[in-house]
């Protein structure tokens, strides 16, 4: 056969195109051979048709050929599109009604046993998957989850292009800063000694963008990021970088909801009404426990610290003596729990650092609990108003300091959220949090260090307090989070010098220090800068969760381990003595 192109793709027939001749490409699927005849599932990109060589056809020669063929052969196969038999009708596969007789054959390369089975690659090891990553690529899923990733970051391109944003490539070897997370450094052979840094984020070029007049950028932005990794983490990944000049904190939020709510429709065909809700920082912390709350479900903390601050029970009296907390979960219809349940929950809640966890199940009588000959009948019922519980409820306590227990209940709402199947998985909650710490104490540093970072502004209202009181100053900044993901976060950014210095200061910068570590950056400051703020997303996070799927990794096309290496091509890996040489870097064993 001279000419073996395709005509049509193998997911594209249908009942209409019987009779039809054809001719398609693609990898052999499986194969089944019943003897007389062999059944091929052809796969190409567009999905799978099953096609039948049959000798009576095909002729002696090219059915020897036929029978050669093993999975991930690549083929050519010219034939005709006839409609199965009604009993041989599969309605599970899209082309399921029809089959290609084959005329001619070509094996166009031809393949080994693969490692794993493509329609199979869940039933081996992710190392396996990973060092043969083109093969697992090849699957339906993964297919689709790239698919998903390319119309998500079109669908963002043509909003952005529509509104007026530019984009615009920034250097990927920069210099290292010390704030953030650990730089990945490359070494230069022309400067020796000296290194580059690649990335975290393109923050400072994006606002030395504005400065240079553009006003509206983005950039669809590789990162780089040396930090332990997690599920939703890799130490390479993609942002939706964006950044506006003459804009306020309302601005920058609209018009990324416009473009999330966008890409939504678009891509899910998912309307959420907007505006979405929008959540302070405290709220946040004080109703889930997160500043990334999960708003599917319910089982909000509630506050008896006021209740109970007179208790005659230790334990509380003195956690609300020292400025601490009481606050809690009322599980609905909890009261059933067993007694391993509650002490695995216990041991959960103390292995997050809580000192223990207080349950109180009511019942239609009374109220049992391991603490209740402790406390007064009018403290149980202060409790059961506090957590409006009703008779089959079970609350759920944790006494101590306000941020542990904020982080305690958090994690056990989550768990309980999932264990239970209070989680609705085709609800897709998006919120902003808002007004969060400019600064927060770091306790190894004996310093306070930026929130999000040096560059981003105070609010109006809070700018006072820098100097007399800088824990308690709220930040221009915002975090969109959707289904308790961080889906991105940014921030209105500082543009008056007086106030980067008074920033500096706070973090217990000198000027001079300040000016060796970013002096280009304030520089440019003093040239006129516009008033500007702008946020990035997590790319990869944007598709792993419209991809319905639990790792970034699944929707990246070459990831990284949580150990950050590349099984495939297997780095990092050692470099040669000459490179070395080159570089003048000699390495201590
Ligand atoms: P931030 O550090 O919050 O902000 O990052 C923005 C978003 O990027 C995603 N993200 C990651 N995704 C995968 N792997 C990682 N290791 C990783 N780290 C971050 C998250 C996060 O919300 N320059 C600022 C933005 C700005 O102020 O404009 C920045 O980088 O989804």
């Amino acid at each position: 056969m001279t000419d073996w192109k395709r005509t049509i793709c193998c997911g594209e027939l249908r009942k209409s195109h019987v009779g039809a001749a054809v001719t398609l490409n693609g990898w052999v699927n499986r194969r089944r051979d019943l003897g007389q005849v062999i059944f091929v599932d052809l796969r190409d990109r567009s999905g799978v048709v099953q096609v039948v060589f049959d000798p009576e056809t095909l002729g002696a020669e090219q059915f020897r050929e036929a029978e050669s063929l093993r999975s991930e052969f690549v083929i050519a196969v010219q034939g005709r599109v006839v409609a199965r038999p009604e009993q041989q009708v599969n309605p599970k596969m899209a082309t399921g009604e029809v089959e290609v007789q084959a005329e001619r054959l070509v094996i166009l390369s031809e393949a080994k046993t693969p490692p794993f089975h493509i329609d199979r690659a869940e039933e081996v090891d992710e190392a396996i998957r990973l060092k043969y990553r083109y093969l697992h690529l090849r699957s339906r899923e993964l297919q689709e989850a790239i698919t998903l990733r390319h119309r998500i970051t079109a669908s963002v391109r043509s909003f952005l292009n529509r509104e007026g944003f530019l984009e615009i490539e920034t250097p990927m070897l920069i210099r290292s800063t010390p704030e953030g997370a650990r730089d990945y450094v490359v070494p230069s052979r022309v400067h020796p000694g000296n290194f580059y840094a690649l990335p975290q984020s393109p923050q400072l070029f994006k606002q030395l963008l504005m400065i240079a007049g553009f006003e509206r950028y983005y950039q669809i932005a590789r990162c780089f990021r040396d930090e332990d990794l997690r599920a939703d983490r890799q130490p390479e990944f993609t942002q939706i970088d964006v950044e506006m000049s003459f804009v306020d904190r309302d601005d920058v939020m609209d018009m990324m909801e416009a473009m999330i709510l966008h890409v939504l429709e678009e891509v899910k065909g998912v309307k959420i009404p907007s505006p979405i809700p929008r959540l302070s920082y405290r709220e946040a912390m004080d109703r889930f426990g997160s500043d990334k709350p999960d708003t599917r479900f319910g089982l909000e903390i509630c506050d008896a610290t006021a209740e109970l601050s007179a208790s005659g029970f230790r334990v509380f009296a003195e956690t609300a003596a020292s400025q601490g907390v009481i606050r809690g979960i009322n599980v609905k219809g909890g009261a059933s729990f067993t007694r391993r349940q509650l002490d695995q929950l216990s041991e959960q809640a103390q292995g997050w650092g809580a000192k223990g966890l207080i349950w109180l199940a009511v019942e239609p009588d009374k109220v049992r609990s391991p603490i209740a000959k402790f406390l007064q009948e009018e403290e149980l019922e202060a409790i059961k108003r506090a957590f409006a519980a009703e008779a089959g409820d079970l609350i759920l306590m944790v006494a101590g300091n306000y941020d542990l227990v904020c982080d305690v209940l958090g994690r056990l709402r989550l768990a309980l959220g999932k264990e239970l199947g209070l989680i609705d998985d085709d609800a897709y909650n998006l919120l902003w949090v808002v007004d969060w710490p400019l600064l927060v104490y770091d306790e190894d540093a004996g310093r306070y260090v930026a929130a999000h970072h040096p560059f981003t502004a105070p609010l109006d209202e809070d700018e006072h307090l820098l100097e007399t009181d800088p824990g308690k100053v709220r930040a221009k900044a915002y975090d969109m989070v959707l289904n308790g993901v961080e889906l991105g976060g940014g921030s209105i950014r500082i543009s008056n010098r007086r106030l980067q210095e008074r920033m500096f200061a706070a973090l217990g910068f000198t000027m001079e220090e300040a000016r060796r570590q970013f002096g280009y950056f304030l520089e440019a400051f003093e040239y006129g800068a516009p008033p500007h703020g702008g946020i990035a997303f997590g790319l990869d996070r944007l598709v792993m969760l419209l991809a319905k799927r639990q790792s970034i990794r699944d929707v990246i096309a070459f990831p990284k381990t949580v150990s950050a290496s590349d099984l495939m091509i297997e780095a990092p890996a050692p470099i040669s003595e000459a490179q070395l040489k080159e570089l003048k870097i000699s390495l201590k064993s």
